[in-house]
């Protein structure tokens, strides 16, 4: 369409333009020729072969980016789609086009919770398996953690081993990804264009758009927290518990919004040898539309013993365990994109024992302020119900306002045997998947091991019986809901 001269032209000013000022030129000439840029690319789309994305996330980072590059390949004229690897197996990659995979890392180096399947595959597949697949890897992950990145780097490994080839350097970005991500898709849809011999320019940073409800700046990732102050704290557990589980309220004036779902990040004073340690994530039980300017964790004390017996504890939660109100501290809100409230008139399941009750006290606090609809049913379990029994003079309230409209009890050791959640959720077998069945969302926070993997094998249980499925067509039921956002975890 453009001559050479013009071709060189344009290019020698795309070169020197920023990502905002390719954007902003993109708007410049839709707005003189009135033409809309899907439309533009939609005249070169069926030329260019099919771009497969796929991403392992936890906390929504990732899929939130995966989005925005099949944005940007559509824009550029490829046809691109986009699937998490929650079920996918190595086979199933396809072998002769081009597959772009998105990875964070959790754990400790491990890759997020629901890619660990996928990972396996991976692993276990034989070597020049994918021989003819053409792929590029994207890791998400944070420095201050031992092995950075480590779940993509092994995918990039495993992938060459199994005879891919990468089109493009592996990219592993830290916290302030943000500010990477953009150039980076910019440079994947000019290195595809590049290998299907479109030279002309780049739409891609035209196409470029930022998923929405990332929060960037201030306040969102360590390397720029914003300062609190205790504005109170308590012991919930009574006097003769085996546990110290504190409410914490931190107070702040900064302009930081977070969301219910979201975890705020504890900065640790430097320790003894002036090195800063790595930050402790804790879940926010606050409502940011009640508790303004506040932020409320729900912190155990974490103990073990020591080789003389005596006892040790954890770095973080003893740190703030000992806060006195109107000592100050560093936090920073880490989002979670995957643990969001439904809409209003959408009922919701929380299974939270422990700790994890810290989001459902966000949720239900939330709730009832915008008056939703929905129901809301909780499942709480602790050791004894006398002393460990969180927040229950809120949840009594909220059930006696009907802003709580179900709750079941498990006090693990007020029996001759032991009593946990997923007992109590067998015996609610019948109207739990009836629930399910009138669009319920389910969410899980707490303890990883045993807990929620306790509570999973139950729901497939749960389903299998009340719907007369065999356990396979119940763990499908189950994976189809968690990927339409219906089956929901923060579990560590
Ligand atoms: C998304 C997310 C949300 C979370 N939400 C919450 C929450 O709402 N509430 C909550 O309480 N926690 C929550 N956690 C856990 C929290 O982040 C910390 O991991 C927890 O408080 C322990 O941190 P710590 O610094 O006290 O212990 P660390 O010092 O990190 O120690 C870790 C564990 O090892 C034990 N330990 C330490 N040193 C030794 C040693 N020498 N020998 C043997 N054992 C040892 C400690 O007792 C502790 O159990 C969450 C975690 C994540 C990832
Ligand atoms: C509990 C936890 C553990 C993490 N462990 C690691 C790690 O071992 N290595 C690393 O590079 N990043 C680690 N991260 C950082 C995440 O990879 C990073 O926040 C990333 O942006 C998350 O992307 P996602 O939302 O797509 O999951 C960890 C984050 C959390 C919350």
């Amino acid at each position: 369409m453009l001559d050479k001269d013009q071709q060189q032209l344009l290019q020698s000013l795309l070169d020197r333009l920023t990502p905002e000022q390719k954007i902003w030129l993109a708007g410049y000439v839709q707005g003189l020729t009135g033409r809309l840029p899907d439309a533009a690319g939609a005249a070169v789309a069926s030329n260019k072969p099919e771009v497969h994305i796929f991403y392992a996330t936890e906390t929504g980072n990732s899929k939130a980016l995966s989005l925005s590059l099949m944005k940007a390949l559509k824009g550029a004229g490829f046809k691109a789609k986009n699937n998490p690897v929650n079920r996918l197996k190595a086979s199933d990659i396809p072998k002769n086009g081009f597959s772009i995979f998105l990875a964070s890392t959790h754990g400790e180096g491990d890759p997020p919770e629901s890619a660990v399947k996928f990972f396996e595959s991976v692993r276990g597949a034989a070597d020049g398996s994918l021989s003819g697949l053409q792929f590029a890897t994207l890791g998400l992950g944070d420095k201050s953690y031992q092995i950075f990145c480590g779940a993509a780097t092994d995918l990039e490994k495993e992938l060459i081993r199994l005879g891919g080839t990468a089109f493009q350097e592996i990219a592993l970005f830290d916290v302030d990804y943000a500010a990477h991500t953009p150039k980076w898709v910019s440079q994947t849809v000019d290195a595809l264009n590049t290998i299907v011999g479109d030279t002309g320019p780049s739409t891609a940073a035209s196409s470029f758009v930022e998923a929405p409800t990332v929060r960037t700046g201030k306040g969102y990732t360590r390397l720029e927290p914003v300062a609190g102050q205790i504005k109170h704290i308590v012991n919930l557990n009574d006097i003769d518990s085996n546990k110290q589980t504190y409410h914490i309220e931190i107070a702040y004036e900064d302009e930081v919004a977070y969301s219910c779902g979201d975890a705020a990040g504890i900065i640790l004073p430097l320790d003894a040898d002036g090195k800063e340690q790595t930050p402790r994530l804790y879940s926010i039980a606050s409502s940011p539309s009640v508790h303004e300017n506040e932020v409320h964790l729900t912190v155990a004390l974490s103990t073990y013993k020591k080789e003389d017996g005596s006892i040790g504890y954890g770095v973080c939660s003893k740190y703030l365990a000992d806060m006195k109100e109107g000592d100050a501290l560093q936090f920073y809100i880490h989002q979670n994109q995957m643990f969001r409230l439904p809409p209003d008139d959408t009922d919701i399941i929380m299974i939270g024992p422990g700790t994890g009750v810290a989001p459902f006290r966000s949720f239900v606090y939330e709730r009832s302020e915008r008056s939703a609809s929905g129901r809301n049913w909780l499942f709480f379990g602790d050791q004894h119900a006398h002393c460990d029994f969180l927040y229950q003079a809120e949840w009594q309230e909220h059930l006696a306002t009907d802003t709580l409209h179900k709750i079941d009890l498990a006090f693990s050791r007020d029996y001759d045997h032991k009593v946990y959640v997923q007992h109590k959720m067998k015996e609610r077998a019948k109207e739990l998947v009836d629930w399910i069945e009138g669009g319920a969302r389910i969410y899980v926070c707490g303890a990883k091991d045993p807990m929620s993997h306790d509570v999973e094998k139950t729901l497939i249980e749960i389903i299998s019986e009340q719907k007369s499925l065999s356990p396979d067509a119940a763990a499908d039921y189950l994976a189809d809901m968690a990927e339409a956002d219906r089956y929901l975890k923060d579990v560590y």
